[in-house]
């Protein structure tokens, strides 16, 4: 019975990150400087992202990515995506990328 309730409060903590991760300030760091390229689905589809060829995160390359690589790809930039190292600091880094994981469709 211990056990049951240890499950029913961790899924409860498990929903409320994820919540905390959808609206947090990943969410709108991404809105402010992603967005524009990557787009709000994260598909890469807007104007700045057909012209700078924005792959979508959910690309299987993108999805093979951890966590790590994601947060070296956002901090030192790759060909037309922008280092984001001197413009974020590394607590806004790792929460964009989370952020960006919540948009991957698997
Ligand atoms: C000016 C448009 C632009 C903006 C702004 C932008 N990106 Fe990108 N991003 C790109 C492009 C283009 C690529 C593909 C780069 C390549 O493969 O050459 C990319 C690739 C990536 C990758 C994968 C890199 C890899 O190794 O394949 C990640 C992760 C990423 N972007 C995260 C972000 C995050 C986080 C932000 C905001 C803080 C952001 N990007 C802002 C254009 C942009």
């Amino acid at each position: 019975m211990k056990s049951r309730m240890a499950i029913a409060i961790l899924s409860v903590m498990a929903c409320s990150a994820t919540t905390l991760v959808a609206q947090g300030p990943g969410a709108d760091t991404y809105k402010a400087k992603c967005a524009m390229c990557h787009a709000a689905d994260g598909s890469g589809n807007t104007p700045a992202g057909k012209a700078t060829k924005t792959p979508s995160f959910s690309s299987p390359e993108m999805l093979k990515m951890s966590t790590a690589q994601l947060v070296a790809a956002t901090k030192e930039g790759k060909g037309k995506m922008p280092a984001y190292s001197d413009k974020l600091t590394g607590a806004q880094i790792t929460a964009v990328v989370a952020y960006i994981q919540t948009l991957q469709k698997k």
